[in-house]
């Protein structure tokens, strides 16, 4: 006779999702707004992360003035964050804190794109990405962001976690967590990111 066998999951990691629906009517502006940096010869290869990317001011106080709409962002992440946090566990319950989200910058991914490197975000607690463009019809596998565990391996479980972006999603995760994009050599548009870190500022 064989027993049941249940099987319980242990300290996960969590990741969150969401969608941010005030930025949407944007989308179009952002990828303009790239497309015009790209034909200025702007983007250069690995001049500031992986790839192409823009510098990481997007957040700032120069860019809002030129890009309001960037704010709204801000503040979608923000409240992501902060709801978030309102389930924060163990001591940091009875610790106030204030969140910066102050670092944020856009990258696009080509077809060409290959290889990215794994990487964290520390010393920012939370990062995320919005998701502007994502080209449709890719095969699976293709664009995806892959997350490795932090742990070390063990034969139970798999050490690799692929989230499958859409255009307009808010993958919001620990930001000392490894993870990297997976190439999309069969896209036909840009995969372009918003990358975005807050920072966790405690109360003594
Ligand atoms: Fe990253």
């Amino acid at each position: 006779m064989t027993t049941q066998l249940r099987r319980a999951e242990l300290f996960g990691t969590p990741i969150w999702q969401t969608t941010l629906p005030e930025f949407s009517p944007y989308h179009d502006k952002v990828m303009q707004a790239m497309r015009e940096r790209w034909d200025a010869g702007l983007f250069e290869y690995h001049q500031y992360a992986f790839g192409y990317n823009t510098p990481t001011d997007i957040f700032g106080e120069e860019s809002f003035k030129a890009n309001p709409h960037y704010r709204v962002l801000q503040a979608g992440l923000r409240s992501a964050c902060e709801r978030i946090l309102e389930r924060r566990e163990g001591y940091a319950k009875k610790v106030a804190c204030q969140l910066n989200c102050i670092q944020a910058w856009i990258r696009l991914q080509t077809p060409e794109d290959k290889g990215f490197p794994w990487h964290h975000h520390i010393p920012a607690e939370l990062s995320g990405v919005y998701f502007v463009n994502v080209p449709g019809s890719l095969p699976l596998g293709e664009g995806d962001l892959t997350f490795q565990d932090s742990q070390p391996g063990n034969i139970f479980q798999t050490s690799f976690h692929s989230v499958r972006p859409e255009t307009g999603a808010l993958v919001i995760f620990p930001s000392y967590l490894l993870h990297k994009p997976t190439p999309c050599p069969s896209a036909t548009d840009w995969r372009i990111g918003v990358n975005m870190d807050a920072y966790v500022e405690w109360s003594r």
